[in-house]
Protein backbone atom coordinates (compact mmCIF):
# COMPACT_ATOMS: atom_id res chain seq x y z
CA UNK A 1 0.00 0.00 0.00
CA UNK A 2 3.06 2.16 0.77
CA UNK A 3 4.00 2.43 -2.74
CA UNK A 4 0.34 3.33 -4.18
CA UNK A 5 0.67 6.10 -1.57
CA UNK A 6 4.07 7.44 -1.96
CA UNK A 7 3.65 9.58 -4.96
CA UNK A 8 0.46 10.81 -3.40
CA UNK A 9 0.15 14.68 -2.86
CA UNK A 10 1.09 15.22 0.96
CA UNK A 11 -1.87 18.10 1.26
CA UNK A 12 -4.49 15.62 0.21
CA UNK A 13 -2.72 12.54 2.47
CA UNK A 14 -2.87 14.59 5.82
CA UNK A 15 -6.47 15.92 4.80
CA UNK A 16 -9.72 14.53 7.09
CA UNK A 17 -12.80 14.54 4.91
CA UNK A 18 -16.18 16.89 5.43
CA UNK A 19 -18.57 15.07 7.59
CA UNK A 20 -22.00 15.41 6.31
CA UNK A 21 -25.00 14.76 8.94
CA UNK A 22 -26.06 11.69 9.40
CA UNK A 23 -28.08 10.24 6.52
CA UNK A 24 -31.72 8.94 7.54
CA UNK A 25 -30.87 5.71 5.73
CA UNK A 26 -27.62 5.18 7.72
CA UNK A 27 -29.16 5.36 10.96
CA UNK A 28 -31.97 3.15 9.75
CA UNK A 29 -29.84 0.51 8.64
CA UNK A 30 -27.42 0.57 12.14
CA UNK A 31 -30.64 0.78 14.41
CA UNK A 32 -33.21 -0.48 12.47
CA UNK A 33 -35.82 2.23 13.61
CA UNK A 34 -38.04 4.04 11.25
CA UNK A 35 -40.27 7.92 11.70
CA UNK A 36 -36.42 8.73 11.75
CA UNK A 37 -36.04 12.66 12.07
CA UNK A 38 -33.06 14.46 10.32
CA UNK A 39 -32.23 18.31 11.98
CA UNK A 40 -28.42 17.78 11.14
CA UNK A 41 -27.66 19.84 7.81
CA UNK A 42 -30.01 22.98 7.82
CA UNK A 43 -32.27 21.51 5.01
CA UNK A 44 -35.66 23.27 4.15
CA UNK A 45 -38.00 20.98 6.31
CA UNK A 46 -40.97 21.85 3.51
CA UNK A 47 -39.18 20.28 1.15
CA UNK A 48 -38.43 21.75 -2.80
CA UNK A 49 -40.35 24.55 -4.23
CA UNK A 50 -42.92 22.70 -5.95
CA UNK A 51 -42.22 25.01 -9.14
CA UNK A 52 -38.76 23.61 -9.24
CA UNK A 53 -39.50 19.89 -8.54
CA UNK A 54 -41.86 20.14 -11.42
CA UNK A 55 -39.70 22.21 -13.19
CA UNK A 56 -36.78 19.59 -12.88
CA UNK A 57 -39.22 16.19 -13.60
CA UNK A 58 -39.95 18.16 -17.02
CA UNK A 59 -36.09 17.62 -17.52
CA UNK A 60 -35.99 14.17 -16.85
CA UNK A 61 -37.12 13.00 -20.68
CA UNK A 62 -34.32 15.02 -22.15
CA UNK A 63 -31.53 13.37 -19.33
CA UNK A 64 -29.89 11.59 -22.47
CA UNK A 65 -28.64 15.29 -23.12
CA UNK A 66 -25.53 17.00 -21.46
CA UNK A 67 -26.87 20.24 -19.65
CA UNK A 68 -26.43 23.49 -21.08
CA UNK A 69 -22.76 23.83 -19.75
CA UNK A 70 -23.45 27.80 -19.16
CA UNK A 71 -26.18 27.60 -17.57
CA UNK A 72 -27.66 30.66 -19.94
CA UNK A 73 -31.25 30.60 -18.37
CA UNK A 74 -30.48 30.37 -14.45
CA UNK A 75 -27.64 33.04 -14.96
CA UNK A 76 -29.73 35.40 -16.95
CA UNK A 77 -32.25 34.89 -14.50
CA UNK A 78 -30.12 35.53 -11.53
CA UNK A 79 -28.42 38.73 -13.61
CA UNK A 80 -31.77 40.48 -13.61
CA UNK A 81 -32.72 39.43 -10.29
CA UNK A 82 -29.62 40.54 -8.68
CA UNK A 83 -29.10 43.70 -11.42
CA UNK A 84 -25.64 42.37 -12.17
CA UNK A 85 -24.08 41.15 -15.92
CA UNK A 86 -24.61 37.94 -17.25
CA UNK A 87 -20.43 37.54 -16.88
CA UNK A 88 -20.59 38.16 -13.61
CA UNK A 89 -21.92 34.62 -12.26
CA UNK A 90 -20.46 31.64 -12.22
CA UNK A 91 -22.60 28.32 -11.19
CA UNK A 92 -21.64 25.81 -8.92
CA UNK A 93 -22.97 21.93 -8.04
CA UNK A 94 -23.28 23.83 -4.97
CA UNK A 95 -22.03 26.96 -3.38
CA UNK A 96 -19.53 24.30 -1.61
CA UNK A 97 -18.14 24.55 -5.46
CA UNK A 98 -17.51 28.02 -5.78
CA UNK A 99 -15.53 28.45 -2.24
CA UNK A 100 -13.33 25.57 -4.04
CA UNK A 101 -13.06 27.41 -7.68
CA UNK A 102 -11.44 30.60 -5.48
CA UNK A 103 -8.81 28.85 -3.57
CA UNK A 104 -7.65 26.86 -6.99
CA UNK A 105 -7.77 30.08 -8.88
CA UNK A 106 -5.83 32.37 -5.99
CA UNK A 107 -4.04 29.72 -3.92
CA UNK A 108 -0.71 28.47 -4.61
CA UNK A 109 1.55 26.50 -1.80
CA UNK A 110 2.06 28.62 1.35
CA UNK A 111 0.01 30.51 0.42
CA UNK A 112 -2.53 31.86 3.34
CA UNK A 113 -6.25 31.65 3.26
CA UNK A 114 -7.64 33.74 6.35
CA UNK A 115 -11.28 32.68 7.90
CA UNK A 116 -12.34 32.97 11.50
CA UNK A 117 -12.56 30.28 14.82
CA UNK A 118 -15.72 28.26 14.84
CA UNK A 119 -16.78 29.07 10.89
CA UNK A 120 -17.59 26.48 8.40
CA UNK A 121 -15.44 23.71 8.20
CA UNK A 122 -14.69 23.55 4.53
CA UNK A 123 -12.52 26.87 4.23
CA UNK A 124 -9.67 24.80 6.06
CA UNK A 125 -10.12 21.81 3.99
CA UNK A 126 -10.20 23.17 0.58
CA UNK A 127 -7.26 25.59 1.56
CA UNK A 128 -5.37 22.25 2.49
CA UNK A 129 -6.10 20.32 -0.39
CA UNK A 130 -4.54 23.19 -2.55
CA UNK A 131 -1.71 23.09 -0.11
CA UNK A 132 -2.83 26.60 1.43
CA UNK A 133 -2.05 27.60 4.49
CA UNK A 134 -5.33 28.45 6.61
CA UNK A 135 -5.19 31.14 9.34
CA UNK A 136 -7.88 31.22 11.95
CA UNK A 137 -8.58 34.12 13.52
CA UNK A 138 -10.02 33.94 17.39
CA UNK A 139 -13.63 34.49 17.21
CA UNK A 140 -15.84 36.87 19.11
CA UNK A 141 -19.11 35.72 21.07
CA UNK A 142 -18.82 32.93 18.90
CA UNK A 143 -19.25 35.26 15.84
CA UNK A 144 -16.41 36.59 13.25
CA UNK A 145 -14.05 39.37 14.98
CA UNK A 146 -13.24 41.26 12.26
CA UNK A 147 -10.67 43.40 13.93
CA UNK A 148 -9.00 39.78 14.65
CA UNK A 149 -9.26 38.94 11.03
CA UNK A 150 -8.11 42.60 10.09
CA UNK A 151 -5.09 41.88 12.09
CA UNK A 152 -4.20 38.55 10.80
CA UNK A 153 -3.96 39.96 6.85
CA UNK A 154 -0.51 39.52 5.62
CA UNK A 155 1.64 40.15 2.45
CA UNK A 156 0.68 36.35 1.84
CA UNK A 157 -3.01 36.54 2.44
CA UNK A 158 -5.13 35.76 -0.71
CA UNK A 159 -8.86 34.67 0.34
CA UNK A 160 -10.59 35.99 3.02
CA UNK A 161 -13.90 33.49 3.85
CA UNK A 162 -16.51 35.13 5.67
CA UNK A 163 -19.49 33.03 6.07
CA UNK A 164 -22.78 35.70 6.78
CA UNK A 165 -24.67 34.41 8.92
CA UNK A 166 -21.80 31.45 9.72
CA UNK A 167 -22.33 27.82 10.06
CA UNK A 168 -22.27 26.26 12.56
CA UNK A 169 -22.63 29.39 15.13
CA UNK A 170 -25.56 31.41 13.40
CA UNK A 171 -24.37 34.36 13.84
CA UNK A 172 -24.18 37.67 11.29
CA UNK A 173 -22.38 40.64 10.76
CA UNK A 174 -24.14 44.24 9.55
CA UNK A 175 -23.23 46.14 6.75
CA UNK A 176 -21.13 48.93 8.41
CA UNK A 177 -18.86 46.84 10.16
CA UNK A 178 -17.88 44.45 7.17
CA UNK A 179 -17.47 47.54 4.61
CA UNK A 180 -14.96 48.83 7.52
CA UNK A 181 -13.31 45.90 7.52
CA UNK A 182 -13.47 45.54 3.56
CA UNK A 183 -11.56 48.96 3.18
CA UNK A 184 -8.82 47.72 5.29
CA UNK A 185 -8.25 44.61 3.03
CA UNK A 186 -5.81 45.63 0.29
CA UNK A 187 -7.59 45.01 -3.10
CA UNK A 188 -5.54 41.94 -4.54
CA UNK A 189 -6.98 39.77 -1.56
CA UNK A 190 -9.86 37.85 -2.71
CA UNK A 191 -12.82 38.26 0.24
CA UNK A 192 -15.51 35.68 -0.64
CA UNK A 193 -18.96 37.02 1.57
CA UNK A 194 -20.32 33.13 1.82
CA UNK A 195 -24.27 34.25 2.15
CA UNK A 196 -25.65 30.46 2.04
CA UNK A 197 -27.68 31.41 4.57
CA UNK A 198 -28.73 35.01 3.24
CA UNK A 199 -32.81 34.36 2.66
CA UNK A 200 -33.37 34.04 6.30
CA UNK A 201 -31.06 36.21 7.94
CA UNK A 202 -32.72 38.67 5.08
CA UNK A 203 -36.39 37.74 6.17
CA UNK A 204 -37.55 40.71 8.81
CA UNK A 205 -38.84 38.82 11.48
CA UNK A 206 -35.29 37.57 12.10
CA UNK A 207 -34.43 40.51 13.85
CA UNK A 208 -30.59 40.73 11.86
CA UNK A 209 -31.19 44.88 11.47
CA UNK A 210 -28.47 45.84 9.01
CA UNK A 211 -27.51 42.74 7.95
CA UNK A 212 -26.67 43.70 4.09
CA UNK A 213 -26.87 42.26 0.69
CA UNK A 214 -23.43 42.56 -0.87
CA UNK A 215 -24.53 42.21 -4.13
CA UNK A 216 -24.24 45.61 -5.08
CA UNK A 217 -20.79 46.30 -3.32
CA UNK A 218 -18.85 44.32 -5.48
CA UNK A 219 -19.16 47.61 -7.71
CA UNK A 220 -17.59 49.28 -5.03
CA UNK A 221 -14.87 46.23 -3.91
CA UNK A 222 -13.63 43.92 -7.01
CA UNK A 223 -12.06 41.83 -5.05
CA UNK A 224 -15.52 40.79 -3.29
CA UNK A 225 -16.97 37.02 -4.70
CA UNK A 226 -20.53 36.86 -2.83
CA UNK A 227 -21.91 33.08 -2.83
CA UNK A 228 -25.33 32.44 -2.65
CA UNK A 229 -26.88 28.83 -2.71
CA UNK A 230 -30.36 27.01 -3.82
CA UNK A 231 -30.14 24.60 -0.89
CA UNK A 232 -31.50 26.09 2.21
CA UNK A 233 -34.37 28.28 1.87
CA UNK A 234 -35.12 27.03 -1.69
CA UNK A 235 -35.23 23.57 -0.41
CA UNK A 236 -33.01 22.02 -3.31
CA UNK A 237 -29.90 20.86 -1.47
CA UNK A 238 -30.19 17.45 -3.07
CA UNK A 239 -29.72 18.86 -6.61
CA UNK A 240 -26.44 20.73 -6.10
CA UNK A 241 -26.81 23.77 -6.86
CA UNK A 242 -25.23 27.36 -6.00
CA UNK A 243 -23.68 30.35 -7.39
CA UNK A 244 -21.17 33.36 -7.26
CA UNK A 245 -21.53 36.89 -8.31
CA UNK A 246 -18.16 38.39 -8.91
CA UNK A 247 -16.07 41.46 -10.82
CA UNK A 248 -16.48 39.60 -14.53
CA UNK A 249 -12.85 39.29 -14.52
CA UNK A 250 -12.54 36.76 -11.64
CA UNK A 251 -15.54 34.99 -12.86
CA UNK A 252 -13.71 34.42 -15.79
CA UNK A 253 -11.13 32.88 -13.62
CA UNK A 254 -13.65 30.70 -11.79
CA UNK A 255 -15.46 29.85 -15.21
CA UNK A 256 -11.95 28.38 -16.22
CA UNK A 257 -11.71 25.86 -13.16
CA UNK A 258 -14.49 25.16 -13.24
CA UNK A 259 -15.57 21.74 -14.60
CA UNK A 260 -17.71 20.87 -17.90
CA UNK A 261 -21.74 20.66 -16.92
CA UNK A 262 -20.83 21.03 -13.25
CA UNK A 263 -24.42 21.77 -12.51
CA UNK A 264 -27.03 19.34 -13.74
CA UNK A 265 -30.11 19.53 -16.02
CA UNK A 266 -32.92 19.27 -13.37
CA UNK A 267 -30.59 21.33 -10.93
CA UNK A 268 -30.67 24.58 -13.31
CA UNK A 269 -34.25 23.97 -14.40
CA UNK A 270 -35.73 23.69 -10.77
CA UNK A 271 -33.41 26.33 -9.57
CA UNK A 272 -34.62 28.83 -12.50
CA UNK A 273 -38.10 27.76 -11.79
CA UNK A 274 -37.74 28.32 -7.72
CA UNK A 275 -36.22 31.52 -8.24
CA UNK A 276 -40.16 32.74 -9.20
CA UNK A 277 -41.76 30.70 -6.60
CA UNK A 278 -42.02 33.15 -3.95
CA UNK A 279 -45.23 31.70 -1.87
CA UNK A 280 -42.77 28.49 -1.38
CA UNK A 281 -39.96 30.94 -0.49
CA UNK A 282 -42.29 33.62 2.07
CA UNK A 283 -44.02 30.00 4.21
CA UNK A 284 -40.43 28.86 4.40
CA UNK A 285 -39.20 31.58 5.83
CA UNK A 286 -42.50 32.26 8.00
CA UNK A 287 -42.40 28.79 9.31
CA UNK A 288 -38.40 28.84 9.73
CA UNK A 289 -39.19 32.11 12.38
CA UNK A 290 -41.84 30.27 14.10
CA UNK A 291 -40.08 27.13 14.87
CA UNK A 292 -36.74 29.22 15.67
CA UNK A 293 -39.15 30.74 18.55
CA UNK A 294 -40.30 27.29 19.65
CA UNK A 295 -36.71 25.80 19.54
CA UNK A 296 -35.23 29.03 21.45
CA UNK A 297 -37.86 28.39 23.77
CA UNK A 298 -37.73 24.99 24.28
CA UNK A 299 -34.25 25.93 25.19
CA UNK A 300 -34.57 28.49 28.03
CA UNK A 301 -37.07 26.61 29.56
CA UNK A 302 -34.70 23.40 29.92
CA UNK A 303 -32.13 25.82 31.48
CA UNK A 304 -29.66 25.37 28.24
CA UNK A 305 -28.75 28.70 26.18
CA UNK A 306 -28.46 29.16 22.68
CA UNK A 307 -26.33 30.91 20.49
CA UNK A 308 -28.15 33.59 19.10
CA UNK A 309 -28.88 32.65 15.26
CA UNK A 310 -30.54 34.40 12.32
CA UNK A 311 -30.65 31.30 9.94
CA UNK A 312 -32.26 27.91 10.22
CA UNK A 313 -30.64 26.36 12.31
CA UNK A 314 -29.67 27.03 16.13
CA UNK A 315 -26.12 26.01 17.95
CA UNK A 316 -27.03 25.14 21.71
CA UNK A 317 -25.19 25.33 25.18
CA UNK A 318 -25.54 21.36 26.80
CA UNK A 319 -23.16 22.34 29.63
CA UNK A 320 -21.62 18.79 29.33
CA UNK A 321 -20.31 17.14 26.30
CA UNK A 322 -22.31 16.70 23.77
CA UNK A 323 -21.43 13.78 22.34
CA UNK A 324 -23.59 10.90 24.73
CA UNK A 325 -26.90 13.43 24.36
CA UNK A 326 -26.40 13.07 20.35
CA UNK A 327 -26.03 9.57 20.44
CA UNK A 328 -28.82 8.98 22.84
CA UNK A 329 -30.99 11.33 20.64
CA UNK A 330 -29.72 8.98 17.72
CA UNK A 331 -31.41 6.41 19.69
CA UNK A 332 -34.74 8.31 20.28
CA UNK A 333 -34.60 8.72 16.29
CA UNK A 334 -33.43 12.28 15.57
CA UNK A 335 -30.49 13.20 14.14
CA UNK A 336 -29.09 16.50 14.97
CA UNK A 337 -25.56 17.70 14.48
CA UNK A 338 -22.32 17.43 17.02
CA UNK A 339 -19.88 20.02 16.47
CA UNK A 340 -16.51 18.80 18.30
CA UNK A 341 -14.64 18.92 15.16
CA UNK A 342 -15.60 23.06 14.98
CA UNK A 343 -13.71 22.90 18.51
CA UNK A 344 -17.11 23.15 20.53
CA UNK A 345 -17.64 19.82 22.05
CA UNK A 346 -20.96 21.05 24.75
CA UNK A 347 -23.03 22.55 22.00
CA UNK A 348 -25.32 20.62 19.38
CA UNK A 349 -26.38 22.30 15.68
CA UNK A 350 -29.55 21.49 15.34
CA UNK A 351 -31.65 22.41 12.22
CA UNK A 352 -35.19 24.55 12.49
CA UNK A 353 -37.87 21.57 11.53
CA UNK A 354 -41.83 21.74 10.73
CA UNK A 355 -43.47 22.11 13.88
CA UNK A 356 -43.89 18.37 14.56
CA UNK A 357 -40.07 17.87 13.82
CA UNK A 358 -39.64 20.45 16.84
CA UNK A 359 -41.08 18.74 19.05
CA UNK A 360 -40.29 15.71 18.39
CA UNK A 361 -36.45 16.86 19.05
CA UNK A 362 -37.79 19.35 22.09
CA UNK A 363 -39.29 15.58 23.92
CA UNK A 364 -36.57 13.42 22.82
CA UNK A 365 -34.29 16.09 23.88
CA UNK A 366 -35.97 16.40 27.51
CA UNK A 367 -35.86 12.21 27.53
CA UNK A 368 -32.19 12.55 27.20
CA UNK A 369 -31.47 14.62 29.98
CA UNK A 370 -33.41 12.93 32.24
C1 LIG B 1 -21.83 28.57 5.45
C2 LIG B 1 -22.08 27.58 4.36
N1 LIG B 1 -21.59 27.81 3.14
C3 LIG B 1 -21.76 26.98 2.13
C4 LIG B 1 -22.47 25.81 2.31
C5 LIG B 1 -22.55 24.89 1.13
O1 LIG B 1 -23.81 24.55 0.77
P1 LIG B 1 -24.11 24.00 -0.69
O2 LIG B 1 -22.83 23.43 -1.25
O3 LIG B 1 -25.16 22.99 -0.49
O4 LIG B 1 -24.55 25.20 -1.47
C6 LIG B 1 -23.01 25.49 3.54
C7 LIG B 1 -23.73 24.24 3.75
O5 LIG B 1 -24.10 23.84 4.79
C8 LIG B 1 -22.81 26.40 4.60
O6 LIG B 1 -23.29 26.15 5.82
Amino acid sequence: MQSLLQHANPAILSLSPYQPGKPIDELERELGISNIVKLASNENPLGPSPHGLAAANRTMAECHLYPDGGGFQLRQKLAARHQVDMAQITLGNGSSDLLEFVVRSFVTPADEVLFSQYSFAIYPLVTQAAGGIGIAAPARHWGHDLTAMAERITPRTRVIFIANPNNPTGTWLDGDSLQAFLAQVPPSVIVVMDEAYFEYAHYPAMGAAGYPDTIPWIARYPNLVVTRTFSKAFGLAGLRVGYAISHPTIADLLNRVRPPFNVNAPALAAATAALDDHEHLEISLAENHKGMLKLQQAVAAMGLTAIPSVTNFICMDMAQPARPLYDALLREGVIVRPVANYSMPNHLRVTVGTLEQNQRFIAALQRVLG
